[in-house]
């Protein structure tokens, strides 16, 4: 999709936004940005990622579920007019959306997963066990919060949440705990929370606080993270055109763990087929993606000394191939790390 650019004279500047971008040098080198492209960003938070692509010339269509990244999105409509374009909606709708706004195939779908330093900074968001704050962590500020779990759910289902998504060794310990304690009293806000946790998850000299994993378990199910990403790196494979690049930044074991598996399962050819699968029809046979590189690429040492939230990421790039895109019938293995939990759709 060719367009004649006018780069604007003065930029609004990365190094001002209140979201460090990470590892942007190595996104960039993923997807090229130019004239020539367009690239989705799932995750415009800041902006940083979409500013610097467009910066390059390209085509950007933006995502963020929420509305607080509204006002740095106008900021960049302002400036870059027709070049950018912003939904505010879950990045899970990517295929249906793109295709509404009659911009498919695309030429690169970037995602940077997980949380923004504003909804870490901000109290009030809830999702930070430094701060005081309302139990609440919800992204797109609608629906359950966190509070309306850790008050209501049965015990069983948040001591899974602990276990599965915080990957917590004390979640049976902790939901007992909660649930003791609720009946007192609810659980209001991040420090009471906070307080109970202490109480049960020992704390350890050099590792993360002891409310780090609970806290990433309860984010993860109030906001359907592992489900999103899921149905992201689906609708990726309809999305891309040939060549096209998918890129995404992880933060967490989890999250990466799933798009390692997604990523490696669309590169397999029928070589490399499992023998513990159905038998699979011809056209799901076929790689539709090739892996480059085939490992994760980590943040350099000097970013890591400049921003140490970039320490965990982890950025995995697939190059999508002409094959056609396979008919999802057969779900791929990524769905094994993904406990459904009736209560959590009320
Ligand atoms: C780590 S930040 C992205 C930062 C961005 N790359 C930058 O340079 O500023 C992640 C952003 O993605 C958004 N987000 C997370 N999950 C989402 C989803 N499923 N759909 C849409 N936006 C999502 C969050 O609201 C947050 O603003």
């Amino acid at each position: 999709m060719a367009k004649a650019v006018s780069h604007p004279q003065s930029e609004p500047s990365l190094s001002l936004r209140p979201h460090q971008p990470v590892m942007l040098a190595e996104v960039l080198k993923a997807v090229e940005p130019d004239e020539r492209k367009t690239i989705v960003d799932g995750t415009f938070g800041a902006g940083g990622y979409s500013e610097a692509f467009l910066q390059k010339g390209a085509q950007v269509i933006a995502f963020d579920r929420d509305p607080a990244a509204v006002k740095a999105a106008q900021e960049l409509k302002d400036h870059y007019g027709e070049r950018f374009t912003f939904i505010s909606q879950n990045f899970s709708t990517l295929y249906k959306a793109l295709k509404e706004h009659n911009t498919l195939p695309v030429d690169a779908i970037v995602l940077d997963i997980g949380v923004s330093s504003m909804h870490l900074d901000q109290a009030e968001r809830g999702f930070s066990f430094q701060q005081d704050g309302p139990l609440d962590m919800r992204m797109s500020q609608q629906g359950v919060t966190a509070a309306d779990l850790v008050n209501h759910l049965p015990e069983d289902e948040l001591a899974d949440i602990f276990y599965y998504y915080g990957e917590e060794r004390k979640a049976r310990v902790l939901a007992r705990k909660i649930v003791e304690e609720r009946c007192k009293a609810p659980f209001d806000t991040t420090r009471q929370l906070v307080k109970l946790i202490q109480s049960c998850v020992p704390a350890s000299h050099k590792g993360p606080h002891p409310a780090t994993r609970s806290f990433q378990a309860l984010r993860i199910a109030v906001n359907s993270e592992l489900h999103e990403l899921r149905d992201a790196l689906l609708a990726s494979e309809q999305c891309l055109s040939e060549g096209g690049r998918l890129a995404v930044v992880t933060f967490h074991s989890l999250e990466d763990r799933m798009v390692k598996q997604f990523m490696a399962e669309a590169a397999r050819t029928s070589l490399g087929q499992s023998r513990h699968q159905p038998l699979l029809a011809d056209d799901q046979l076929q790689p539709v993606f090739r892996l480059v590189p085939r490992k994760a690429i980590t943040a350099s040492e000097k970013e890591i000394a400049a921003n140490p939230r970039s320490r965990s990421a982890r950025l995995r790039v697939a190059e999508r191939l002409s094959t056609p895109a396979r008919h999802h019938t057969v779900e791929p293995d990524i769905e094994g790390h993904l406990p459904v939990y009736s209560s959590l759709r009320f």
